[in-house]
């Protein structure tokens, strides 16, 4: 996929904007608090519809506007071509492909979005969420059956701790089954991915750090000797006395290790970027495996996450990805020597208007 022309109505200080990016890389410019994060985030929410700035999405609409529109003509295989588009005004968020109103999870297929920015070591060093929300944003791309597995085990978890919050314990067993089942098969999922992602991100750190030594350690979040039947009714005094369900795939997590040494604890910030940068794009990597071409990256503010050496060989990756990219930095040279590059177009951005140089 590549966005082919794209319209960004009311993000942040982006009042109107129309461009027809490159298909390869888009190059964007400008001085501080032009907006160029603002644009890579209208792309991000027409993907993701969330923003990777706020939890709250309505901070990202336009101070005194009622709603923000993203949209995009999305050049396909074959040159088909789809109409993309969200609406959201604060309370309801409406997608469009086609003219059909559709669901969230069809605009993250129509458009896979992959994000680098000065925040991401967080997948290193932050919360296990943020680790699950990477691992299955993978499998989701990956497989297509994963979603209705992964939804079906979020239901019966939230039924789960209703109840036992609500100390309503007859109905529990009745969620434990549907919560053991579906459970299982998302940690299948799980353990499959982490098996294919072990060697991409091995390669991707041997281009990035020169490094070799990097490993994987998935803890899917019950005891490893019981399956989830087993432990749910192992915890069933604590989860009734805490009003949640302590043992589940909600409680996954993944460490990084360098050479048997916790990543996160030894490595310096500027490795553990690089790290989160090789994570990053090995997803992408697997990706462009069974869909080529079909993820969108985004990379704000380039300067501040790589030195010279790392950002010429980012844009050479780049470059051979296919992948369509647009990337942030507040002067044209801090991407480097443009005379290497093929199949570009340069952005400036100013006070939220953005014009193609
Ligand atoms: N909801 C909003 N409405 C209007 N302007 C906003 C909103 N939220 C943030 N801004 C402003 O948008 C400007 C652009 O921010 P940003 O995209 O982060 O700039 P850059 O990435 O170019 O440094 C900033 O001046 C910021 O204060
Ligand atoms: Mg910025």
């Amino acid at each position: 996929m590549a966005l082919l022309k794209l319209d960004v109505l009311s993000v942040r200080n982006i009042r109107s904007a129309s461009i027809q990016p490159s298909p390869f890389l888009n190059l964007i410019t400008g001085a501080n608090a032009s907006g160029k994060s603002s644009l890579l985030e209208a792309i991000f929410i027409l993907g993701r519809t969330r923003s990777f700035r706020t939890t709250h999405i309505k901070q990202t609409i336009e101070f005194d506007q009622p709603c923000l529109v993203v949209s995009a003509r999305n050049g396909l295989e074959n040159e088909a071509v789809s109409h993309i588009g969200i609406r959201i005004d604060g309370k309801q968020t409406e997608i469009r492909i086609d003219q059909e109103s559709r669901h969230k999870a069809d605009l993250a297929y129509a458009l896979p979005v992959q994000l680098i920015h000065p925040k991401s070591y967080r997948l290193l060093d932050g919360g296990p969420q943020l680790r699950r929300e990477f691992l299955d944003w993978g499998i989701f791309n990956q497989h297509r059956g994963f979603l209705a597995n992964w939804r079906k085990f979020g239901k019966a978890l939230q039924q789960r701790n209703a109840l036992l919050k609500a100390r309503q314990y007859k109905q529990l067993s009745a969620w434990d089954k549907e919560l053991a089942e579906y459970g299982r098969l998302v940690n299948d999922f799980r353990l499959d991915y982490i098996q294919v992602l072990q060697p991409a991100f091995e390669e991707m750190t041997n281009r990035f750090l020169n490094a070799t030594g990097v490993n994987l350690t998935f803890s899917r979040g019950w005891d490893n000797k019981l399956n989830l039947e087993q432990a749910l009714k192992a915890d069933l005094e604590k989860d009734m006395r805490y009003g949640f369900t302590h043992s589940g795939p909600h409680r996954a997590d993944f460490l990084c290790y360098s050479h048997n040494r916790l990543a996160k604890d030894y490595l310096s910030r500027g490795q553990q970027k690089l790290l989160v940068l090789a994570l990053l794009l090995s997803q992408v990597n697997l990706l462009n495996q069974i869909a080529p071409n079909s993820c969108c990256i985004l990379i704000d503010d380039l300067t501040a996450e790589l030195d010279t050496a790392n950002r010429l060989k980012l844009l050479e990756y780049l470059t051979q990805s296919g992948c369509q990219v647009f990337m942030t930095a507040t002067e044209l040279n801090d991407f480097g020597n443009l005379e290497v590059l093929k199949n570009y177009k340069v952005f400036h951005v100013e006070q939220g208007c953005i014009k193609q140089l």
